[in-house]
């Protein structure tokens, strides 16, 4: 696909269904997160993979930490928190480890993993794989970090949805650039 045509054209794919990507695909999508802009390369984000039945063990992790904020979920909730990761065959966790650095404050480092999503997006959508970010609230909560062993000072910056599309891609919303542009 046409590069520009690439990043005009990518939507976010809420249905997503069997097959995941391939081994393949996977280093593609890992090799173009690692070419988003990195102040002083200190690579501060990696990735966890949740597919097949873990995704319901991580369904599990997240319905527990949910019931420890509020005992009194509603059944129909947590029925919807045990599913949430069964709305794609992978998903991809992206996990800050953040870096002391005397020139990149953390904030850098972070903007970094936004630039690393997004590049797996486009990699996604150039190889036809379905993709959606999603985070939600339970996200940020500190117990989960710790559920899905991550370490002190990771953070986990949501879930990267993967699959094959279900029907077809929503219309593209394009925006005008003198919306957004001006002259200083
Ligand atoms: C950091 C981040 C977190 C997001 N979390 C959610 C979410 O929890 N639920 C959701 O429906 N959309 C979420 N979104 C938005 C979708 O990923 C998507 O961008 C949005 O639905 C617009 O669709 P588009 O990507 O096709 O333009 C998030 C986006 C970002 C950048």
């Amino acid at each position: 696909m046409d590069a520009l045509e690439l990043l005009l054209s990518r939507v976010s794919m809420p249905a997503l269904t069997e097959p995941g990507p391939t081994p393949e695909q996977y280093q593609t999508m890992v090799q173009a997160a690692y070419r988003a802009p990195d102040h002083a390369h200190l690579q501060p984000y990696r990735f966890l993979r949740v597919r097949g039945d873990r995704r319901y063990d991580l369904g599990k992790v997240i319905l527990d930490v949910m019931l420890a904020r509020d005992s009194d979920l509603a059944e129909t909730q947590q029925r919807r928190l045990l599913q949430n990761p069964l709305r794609a065959p992978e998903i991809l966790l992206p996990v800050l480890t953040p870096k002391e650095h005397p020139k990149v404050p953390e904030i850098e480092q972070v903007l970094s993993l936004g630039g690393a999503v997004n590049n797996i997006l486009h990699a996604a959508h150039a190889m036809g794989i379905g993709a959606m970010w999603r985070t939600g609230l339970i996200c940020y909560e500190p117990a989960l970090a710790q559920g899905l062993g991550l370490s002190g000072d990771e953070r986990l910056y949501g879930f990267i949805y993967l699959g094959t599309p279900v029907g077809k891609n929503k219309p593209v919303a394009r925006v005008k650039a003198e919306d957004f542009l001006s002259d200083w």
